[in-house]
């Protein structure tokens, strides 16, 4: 059996929308082999579909189907470390998953780049993909069928507070409730952060975070989505984080934090701070 091993990620990081994207140190884990029938099953007590509407077994075939491969069936045993529906690139996860352990089964027949742009292709946006596949901090552009990225890594002066919600939020519906249009003054608002986000994180220059993740494409609608995200990004800002966003489509909020503090004592204060402001079930994670 093949085994793979695809990170969480955090995608637009507050004004990056559908460009921007990391990858955490949390983890799907696949292991995968040919057989006869289509056997899928989960290796912990997370519920998966195991019949052929399971992602990561229709993602595999279809690489099968795209290198001209007779394809019969699939062994599948799936261990979820990334929660679903939270805004952490679950859905990524399984797409990657699938097209990794196919083309790993196949023999390697595609490029990483190649799988980069059918995943894309799969997802309709590569900001969780693009992490998910090549790690790091990841800006990308689909343009013309292929995905245009480039991976850099995260200051190590710098790990993720993720907090995350005791409800899911489907990412179709959190894209149908924006704005089809913005005006000139908030695509520079969003550019220029965007810009300057990539380029802090990058370099550890944490002052302009707090501005960098400011966004008026997506958050300020999400907003009414998502109850106890503003006591969130309060109860982060409080412990001192240098930056709040929504994690994708949400509703997980991550806050930028710190590297030299200490990951249990953090997620602890940072679950009392959500505690005390009337927020509870939430799940805290300290995650570089
Ligand atoms: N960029 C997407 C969105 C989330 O905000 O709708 C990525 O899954």
């Amino acid at each position: 059996m093949i085994k793979i091993k695809v990170p969480a990620t955090s995608a637009n990081l507050g004004p990056g929308f559908d460009a921007l994207g990391l990858a955490l140190t949390l983890y799907n884990e696949v292991w995968m082999e040919e057989c006869d029938t289509v056997d899928i099953a989960a290796v912990d007590d997370t519920v998966i579909p195991t019949g052929t509407d399971n992602m990561i077994f229709q993602n595999a075939r279809h690489l099968y189907e795209l290198c001209g491969r007779p394809f019969c069936g699939l062994k599948v045993r799936q261990k979820n470390g990334i929660p679903m529906t939270r805004g952490l690139g679950s859905s990524s996860a399984c797409i990657v998953a699938g097209l990794l352990g196919a083309n790993a089964l196949l023999g390697e027949p595609m490029e990483r780049q190649e799988l980069l742009s059918i995943a894309a292709h799969m997802e309709g946006h590569p900001d969780n993909i693009a992490p998910a596949i090549l790690g790091g901090l990841v800006t990308s552009v689909m343009e013309g069928g292929q995905v245009y990225s480039v991976s850099v890594p995260v200051s190590d002066q710098i790990q993720f507070a993720v907090m995350i919600p005791p409800f899911e939020i489907k990412t179709e519906f959190a894209r149908g409730i924006l704005p089809g249009s913005l005006s000139r003054a908030d695509a520079v608002f969003n550019l220029s952060r965007a810009a300057l986000m990539t380029a802090a994180l990058f370099s550890g220059r944490m002052e302009n975070l707090k501005v960098a993740v400011q966004d008026r494409i997506h958050q300020p609608y999400r907003l009414g989505l998502i109850p106890g995200m503003r006591e969130a990004f309060d109860a982060a800002y409080d412990l001192g984080a240098y930056g709040v966003y929504l994690s994708g489509a949400g509703p997980t909020i991550v806050g930028v934090i710190d590297a030299r503090e200490s990951k249990e004592d953090f997620a602890c204060k940072l679950s009392s701070g959500l505690e005390q402001r009337g927020i509870k079930g939430w799940k805290v994670l300290v995650l570089d």
